[in-house]
């Protein structure tokens, strides 16, 4: 059965139900989980997303080789030593990145109790339809991370290109369904849904256009993140 979360309001109820036998994959298209999978397909040794910009300095203190990573209303936050780009993300190889951003690791953090967590994007699709492939779980619960308290539909586009790609006779529950029928209306026109969108807005408004580009290259990479304990990295 597959499932999709579309609002930040259910997604804050996963953090206190039984995810016991569930797989859960998090899309925060536009940016964080296209910047970490970037990292990732760039050697980034591991990227541990934290819910606050306390949590992530209390890191670096402790260890001050640590790469601070994060945003707060898309920008970098003052202190951090980068902000939320996928290209930015491209230049940590073998670092260490801790990351907060609104909502893409504040959903990474409300699912981490599931069975198993990956992370997903248009950058690696492939690869996570892939995966998907192979380990058949039984229950997928696709994660739309959402921009603010609200529904984004880029996060529906990605998880709608999933499920376009897993074989037929797995079960949709309805806003599954929704989804994989706007990616249908979609296509290959991301990139020109991103610019309309409230999120890819916000974005251009702050000069990051080409964030946008960065976000909608489909299965750029292969490399797909898992949750490890409390860090992401590249699944073997
Ligand atoms: C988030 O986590 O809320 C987003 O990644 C915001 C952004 O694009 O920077």
């Amino acid at each position: 059965m597959i499932h999709v979360a579309l609002s930040p309001t259910e997604i804050r109820r996963f953090a206190a139900l039984n995810l016991d036998g569930v797989t859960a994959i998090v899309f925060d298209v536009l940016r964080a989980t296209t910047s970490i999978v970037t990292g990732l397909a760039h050697e980034v040794t591991k990227i541990i997303p934290v819910s606050n910009i306390e949590e992530a300095q209390a890191l670096k203190e402790k260890d001050p080789s640590v790469i601070l990573a994060g945003e707060r209303g898309g920008l970098p936050i003052e202190g951090f030593d980068v902000g939320n780009s996928p290209a930015e993300f491209a230049e940590l190889a073998g670092r260490t990145v801790v990351m907060t951003t609104t909502n893409g690791t504040f959903a990474i953090k409300s699912v981490s109790h599931a069975s198993r967590v990956y992370i997903g994007a248009l950058v690696n699709l492939d690869a996570l339809a892939d995966v998907i492939f192979r380990t058949r779980p039984k229950r997928l619960l696709l994660v739309c991370a959402g921009t603010g308290d609200e529904f984004s539909l880029e996060d529906a586009i990605g998880a709608g290109a999933l499920i376009a790609r897993l074989p037929d006779d797995s079960g949709l529950s309805d806003a599954a369904i929704m989804a994989r029928s706007l990616y249908e209306r979609v296509g290959d026109d991301m990139l020109e849904w991103f610019r309309h969108t409230r999120n890819g807005r916000a974005l251009l408004k702050i000069g990051k256009g080409a964030d946008l580009v960065d976000c909608a290259q489909v299965s750029r990479y292969d490399v797909t993140g898992i949750l490890q304990g409390d860090a992401v990295v590249a699944a073997k």
